[in-house]
């Protein structure tokens, strides 16, 4: 068989002798065989994909005569052998006939009798006729020459009686390309730096993208992503505004002074909080009054609170840190809601706000705890909001989230008071365990901002890592996040439901990921 360079040469010169090659059937190895069509289109897509040729296909029915059919036009049909085998004078027994032709005796007597060559004389057979003409080896010797038959009915009828088959024959139209030429010039795959720096670039030819392979495959939702798209469902469904969480650098005032949480408060402690080293402080700060009244309100009290009765520093609530928690973000909120009252003359509108996104803590990372992390949280801010109003509206939240039982304990946040924790019961473990943490914003935050006394704020926060660990079976923070993360896994887990059992979903003591 002729190598793909031989054939590669000959479809190069026949196009350079003859300008074009009308059909590739009339190619021909050196040894005179047909090329076949698959190393002929093989050599053309190369060529093509260069630019030196351009080819269309050409398909073609022929028929081909089978082994059967093959056989007929060696030596005749069942009918003309049966014939044949009957004696001019004497006849033949029938028991004689089969002996002789085997298979063939029983195919061609049928045709034999029904051609009146051949009749029945008591257990013999005998001619009818002197000579005949065996049509169907002249069909089939007619296929075996020119790949078809004049008439269709008769090519109809071989191919019923399985003497002949159909094939498609592919074979190619090809002419010259834009860069056609004898010889192939080797194209390069990448632009490299040595070709910009010598300016060989400009002349190289380069080998061209074949955007024709498989499509890319779609992207894939993180199971984190998956678990938030359901809170963010929860969230809207109860009517609740996305928050913009988009700084994750935030002033030590938004993160904590805002929050009413004192300048030495443990929580932060460079131990426990990321703080910036470059730039080390925030320059935009609210308007000076706020900011002042939160001085005067850490420093001296006031809204009915003695403060916190310390010298509060600009320059510890300037210092820039990772947000240690989303409630940053809440705090900014609400002081926005209190600007827009005033800008509305007064007129308060109730609101409800929700957020997901990632924490930084600077703390010890074990097989269930990362230095950064997602918290999910809500607020609702109107007017005489009660500790009822939580109670009832985290029963309502908790339920959506396929958590029907959560209990409540009494609990300690700088910016909330009274504060709580949320539990749920835990069959497996046979045991309580926190789910989340709540509260009322504290007078001292909210008014300071300027909102009214009678507005009031409830607001909760709980983590994302540990539900998602649960829905997805995963038992270390690791399969979850950071280069140990298996892509199949992502890739194959279903969507999330919280109301619902999942496959894999953790039960007993292994779901406990605190
Ligand atoms: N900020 C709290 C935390 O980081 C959660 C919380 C939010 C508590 C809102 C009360 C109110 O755990």
């Amino acid at each position: 068989m002729a190598s793909s360079e031989d054939i590669q040469t000959l479809i190069l010169t026949t196009l350079d002798t003859q300008g074009a090659i009308e059909n590739t059937d009339s190619l021909k190895a050196a040894n005179g065989t047909p090329i076949p069509y698959l190393a002929v289109v093989g050599v053309l897509n190369s060529l093509a994909s260069k630019e030196m040729v351009a080819y269309t296909t050409i398909e073609k029915d022929q028929f081909n005569l089978t082994a059967e059919g093959n056989e007929i036009a060696d030596s005749g049909s069942h009918e003309a052998k049966v014939f044949n085998a009957v004696d001019a004078v004497n006849g033949i027994a029938i028991a004689e006939l089969a002996k002789l032709l085997g298979a063939s005796a029983k195919i061609g007597q049928g045709k034999a009798f029904k051609n009146k060559w051949i009749k029945k004389d008591g257990d013999k057979l005998v001619r009818e006729v002197q000579s005949i003409v065996d049509q169907t080896q002249l069909d089939a010797l007619e296929v075996r020459k020119s790949g078809t038959h004049s008439s269709a009915a008769t090519l109809k009828e071989l191919q019923a009686r399985k003497h002949v088959e159909k094939v498609k024959l592919i074979s190619y139209s090809v002419t010259k390309g834009p860069k056609f030429s004898l010889t192939i010039e080797k194209q390069a795959t990448d632009l490299t730096a040595e070709m910009l720096a010598d300016g060989s670039w400009k002349t190289q030819t380069f080998k061209k993208y074949n955007f024709a392979g498989n499509p890319p495959e779609g992207g894939h939702l993180h199971p984190l992503m998956k678990v938030r798209e359901e809170f963010r469902k929860i969230f809207f469904e109860l009517g609740f505004e996305e928050m913009p969480t988009n700084k994750y650098v935030e002033s030590s005032f938004w993160n904590f002074d805002a929050l009413f949480q004192p300048q030495q408060h443990p929580a932060r402690d460079a131990h426990d909080t990321f703080f910036l080293e470059d730039p080390a402080t925030a320059t935009n700060f609210p308007d000076m009054e706020y900011v002042n009244r939160v001085k005067e309100v850490h420093s001296h009290g006031g809204y009915g609170s003695i403060g916190y009765g310390y010298d509060w520093k600009i320059e510890e609530a300037q210092k820039l840190l990772l947000r240690t928690h989303t409630t940053s973000v809440s705090s900014n909120m609400l002081y926005r809601l209190s600007q827009e009252t005033k800008a509305n003359g007064g007129v308060f509108k109730p609101a409800k706000f929700f957020s997901i996104d990632r924490v930084y803590r600077n703390e010890t990372v074990d097989a269930t705890h990362l230095a950064e992390f997602h918290q999910v949280e809500g607020v609702i801010a109107d007017k005489n909001l009660t500790l009822g109003d939580l109670i009832g509206f985290m029963e309502i939240f908790f339920k959506k989230m396929g958590v029907p039982n959560i209990k409540f304990k009494p609990a300690f946040n700088p910016y909330t008071e009274p504060s709580m924790e949320i539990f749920s019961w835990h069959p497996g473990l046979e045991k309580w365990v926190e789910l989340g943490n709540s509260g009322m914003f504290r007078p001292e935050m909210l008014e300071t901002m300027g909102l009214d006394p009678d507005v009031r704020v409830i607001a909760w926060g709980l983590g994302l890592e540990r539900p998602t660990m649960i829905k997805y079976g995963l038992d270390n923070i690791r399969e979850l996040l950071g280069h140990k993360v298996d892509l199949d896994m992502i890739q194959s887990n279903p969507a999330c439901r919280l109301d619902k059992k999942m496959g894999k979903e953790l039960v007993g003591k292994d779901a406990i990921v605190e």
